[in-house]
């Protein structure tokens, strides 16, 4: 029998924020999902938390930003993600991800969602100088066979500002909707 829909845990969304210079503005992302009926959890690269205003996003998630790994023995912060959000994705993550480097909680997060089946979005903030290296386009590539959705936005003018008014947060639920809605 179903459970009556108000009673069901709600869905939860990682929000993986890597350090580029959109992630001071990942309170858009969290506000959108948790109006969408998502719980949201925030995972920082080492380099992200930097960008970002972390008592702000605590404060709107309700669970502490993670970064880095747990001891042995401490119990997990956050509920297990239904679906992963990798927004603002840097070069960097992006080209360590798809060679399978683990060498932060964010990627190691990353790496082992591919296993684990769960629907992972990945928006780039990368300027076209970086965009122009050819291990970008075959990290991207790598990640698309993987079943990783990437956004369509075009990568910015280095050196320009980067325009991250313009970043389309809200593409990440959309790119989700249909795979995540079919893990409930
Ligand atoms: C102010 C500032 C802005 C940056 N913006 C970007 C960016 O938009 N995209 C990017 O790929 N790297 C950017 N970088 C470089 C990354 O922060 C750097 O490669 C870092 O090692 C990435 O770490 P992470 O991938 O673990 O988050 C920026 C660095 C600084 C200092």
């Amino acid at each position: 029998m179903n459970e009556p829909l108000d009673e069901r845990p709600k869905p939860f969304l990682y929000v993986v924020v890597c350090a580029a210079g959109a992630a001071g503005d990942v309170g858009t992302l969290i506000t959108m999902a948790q109006g969408r009926g998502w719980g949201v959890g925030v995972i920082a690269t080492p380099q992200g938390l930097g960008f970002i205003d972390a008592t702000a996003v605590e404060a709107q998630t309700g669970y502490p930003i993670r970064s880095a790994w747990r001891l042995p023995g401490e119990p997990r912060p956050l509920p297990p993600a239904d679906a992963i959000a990798v927004a603002p994705a840097t070069f960097n993550t992006i080209n360590k991800w798809a060679a399978g480097v683990s060498d932060t909680l964010a990627l190691g997060i990353l790496c082992e969602a591919y296993g684990m089946g769960i629907p992972t979005v990945l928006l780039p903030y990368v300027n076209s100088a970086m965009a122009a290296h050819p291990a970008y386009q075959e990290s991207l590539a790598r990640l698309r066979g993987m079943g990783v959705m990437v956004s369509s936005r075009e990568s910015h003018q280095p050196k320009a500002g980067g325009g991250a008014d313009r970043f389309r947060w809200e593409e990440a639920l959309e790119l989700l909707g249909p795979a995540a809605d079919a893990r409930r």
